[in-house]
C-alpha cells in the first residue's frame, strides 16, 4: 500500500513506479533525512503540535531505523519511491501508526531540499580539506626544489625560464580560489528550507528558527515557494567543482606531458601508475589521465542541472528529482581526484637536471638580450629586431646565445659588451624577474609564505 494511496483506485504501473522512483540513488541521503526528521519532530513537540510521548516514540523509532539501516538490517523498496517515504514506512513498521505523525506540517518538497543542504554542507567541508591537502603537497614540493629552473611556456613553445616552484605555485593559487569559492557557496547552502511545506507554508504553529538552531543553519529561507524550488546552491557548488576539476585537469595534462620521454621532467611513483597488457616497458600516468577525463562529467552535471532549472514554473516540480545524481557524482568525482592527487604529487620525483638542461639549450633568454640592449640605450622594438636576427643566426649555426663569441654578438649590435654573458646566464635571467609575483627566488619565497598563511587559515 502506497503512503499516498488513498485517492487512487488502481495500482501504479510497474514501469511508472520504477521510472518515477529515486530510491536507487537518493538512499545516499538517509542519514540526512533522519537527522532532519529528528529535528522536525523535536520542534513539533516543543511547539505543542505533538504530545511528548509521540515525540519520544518517533525519535526512538527513527534512531532504531537508522541503526538497522547502518547494520544492513533494513532495506528500501521501489514501491515506496524515495528515501523520504521509505524511511517513513520503516518508521511506521517499527513503531506503528504513531509514526505517521512525523510528517505533520511537512512535505517531501521542503524535506528533500533540507536533505540536499545537509548533505552538501558536510561534503563541502571535506572537499575543502581535500583541496588544502593538495595545496600542502604542492607547497612542500615547491619548497623541496627551491632552485630548480625549468622552461616556462607560452603556446607550449619555450618562452622564458622560470622556477619549477613558481610553476607549482600557480596551481596552489588556482586551488586557493577553489577553496574560497566553495566556502563562499557554503553560506548559501546553510539556509533552512524546512517549514516551507509543500509550497505555501503550513497551518501548524511551527517554529522554523528553532529547527534552524537545532540543525545549525545560519538562516531560514524567507519565501516558501523559493525554499522548495531553489537549487541555486547545487548549481553554485557544481560550478565551483567544475572549475576545481578544470584546474586539476590542467595540472594532470602537464603531468602527462612531463612524464613522457620527450619531457622527462618528473617521474610518478610506481604506486600511482599502471602498466600495459601488451607493452612490457610501459608505465602509464593513468590517474592523471582519468582525472582529466572525469572533468567532463562534472561539466556535464553543471549544464544538466542548469537545463533542468531553466523554464521550471514555481514551485516544486518532479524535474527537480534530477538534481541528485549529478550532485552525488560531482562530490565523488572531485573528492576522488583530490584524494589521489595529493599523494601523487607528494611522491613525484623531480628531474632537476633534465629541466635545467632544457633551459640551457634553448632561446628562453632571448628576451633578456633584448632587455640588455634596452639598458644600453636601444629602443625595445629595435632591440627585438636585433635579437631576432641573432637568434636566426644561432639557429643556422646550431648554437644558442651563450655559445656566441663577443665578435659574433657585435656583428648584430656594437653596444654588446662582455657583461652580456652574465646578463644571459640562466640563474641571472630568473633572478632578474623580481617584479611582484614574478619568478625570481625572492618573489617565489614571498608566495610560499603567503599561501602557507592562507592554508593555515583554511
Ligand atoms: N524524490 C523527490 C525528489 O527527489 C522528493 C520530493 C517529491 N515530492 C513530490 N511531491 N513528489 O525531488
Amino acid at each position: 500500500m502506497k503512503l499516498w494511496g488513498g485517492r487512487f483506485t488502481k495500482k501504479t504501473d510497474e514501469q511508472v513506479e520504477a521510472y518515477t522512483a529515486s530510491i536507487f540513488f537518493d538512499q545516499e541521503l538517509y542519514r540526512e533525512d533522519i537527522l532532519g526528521s529528528l529535528a522536525h519532530v523535536t520542534m513539533l513537540g516543543r511547539c505543542g503540535i505533538l504530545p511528548p510521548e509521540d515525540v519520544e516514540a518517533i525519535k526512538a523509532g527513527l534512531k532504531k531505523v537508522r541503526e538497522k539501516l547502518e547494520r544492513g538490517e533494513a532495506s528500501f523498496s521501489v514501491e515506496h519511491e524515495d528515501v523520504h517515504l521509505n524511511i517513513e514506512k520503516l518508521l511506521i513498521d517499527e513503531i506503528g501508526p504513531v509514526g505517521g505523525k512525523l510528517h505533520t506540517g511537512r512535505s517531501r518538497n521542503d524535506q528533500v531540499a533540507l536533505d540536499m543542504r545537509l548533505y552538501l554542507r558536510a561534503r563541502v567541508v571535506e572537499l575543502v580539506r581535500g583541496l588544502a591537502n593538495l595545496q600542502a603537497a604542492l607547497l612542500d614540493k615547491a619548497k623541496a626544489h627551491p632552485d630548480a629552473v625549468m622552461p616556462g611556456y607560452t603556446h607550449l613553445q619555450r618562452a622564458q625560464p622560470i622556477l619549477f616552484a613558481h610553476h607549482l605555485l600557480a596551481y596552489v593559487a588556482m586551488f586557493q580560489r577553489d577553496v574560497e569559492r566553495l566556502i563562499d557557496g557554503w553560506k548559501r547552502i546553510n539556509v533552512l528550507p524546512l517549514g516551507a511545506g509543500a509550497l505555501a507554508g503550513t497551518t501548524f504553529p511551527i517554529d522554523r528558527r528553532y529547527v534552524a538552531e537545532l540543525l545549525r543553519f545560519d538562516d531560514v529561507a524567507p519565501n516558501s515557494l523559493d525554499a522548495v524550488s531553489d537549487r541555486d546552491f547545487v548549481v553554485e557548488f557544481t560550478a565551483a567543482a567544475a572549475l576545481a576539476m578544470a584546474h586539476l585537469s590542467r595540472l594532470c595534462e602537464e603531468l602527462v606531458l612531463w612524464t613522457s620521454a620527450e619531457f622527462s621532467f618528473v617521474e610518478l611513483d610506481d604506486a600511482f601508475c599502471t602498466g600495459s597488457s601488451i607493452m612490457p616497458q610501459k608505465k602509464n600516468p593513468d590517474v592523471a589521465e582519468l582525472v582529466r577525463g572525469k572533468t567532463g562529467r562534472v561539466y556535464g552535471h553543471l549544464v544538466g542541472l542548469l537545463t533542468v532549472l531553466k523554464g521550471l514554473p514555481l514551485a516544486y516540480n518532479k524535474d527537480l528529482q534530477e538534481d541528485k545524481e549529478g550532485m552525488f557524482d560531482t562530490v565523488k568525482t572531485l573528492q576522488g581526484a583530490l584524494d589521489l592527487m595529493a599523494p601523487m604529487i607528494a611522491t613525484m620525483k623531480v628531474n632537476e637536471a633534465r629541466m635545467a638542461e632544457a633551459v640551457r639549450r634553448d632561446f628562453s633568454n632571448a628576451t633578456d638580450l633584448a632587455d640588455y640592449l634596452v639598458r644600453k640605450g636601444l629602443p625595445f622594438r629595435q632591440a627585438h629586431e636585433v635579437v631576432g636576427r641573432t637568434v636566426l643566426y644561432c639557429l643556422q649555426q646550431g648554437k644558442v646565445l651563450l655559445d656566441l663569441t663577443l665578435d659574433e654578438f657585435c656583428q648584430f649590435c656594437d653596444r654588446i659588451e662582455a657583461d652580456v654573458y652574465d646578463a644571459l646566464a640562466i640563474e641571472r635571467v630568473v633572478a632578474a624577474r623580481n617584479s611582484l609575483g614574478g619568478t625570481a627566488p625572492e618573489q617565489v619565497r614571498w608566495q610560499i609564505g603567503l599561501f602557507e598563511e592562507k592554508l593555515a587559515a583554511t
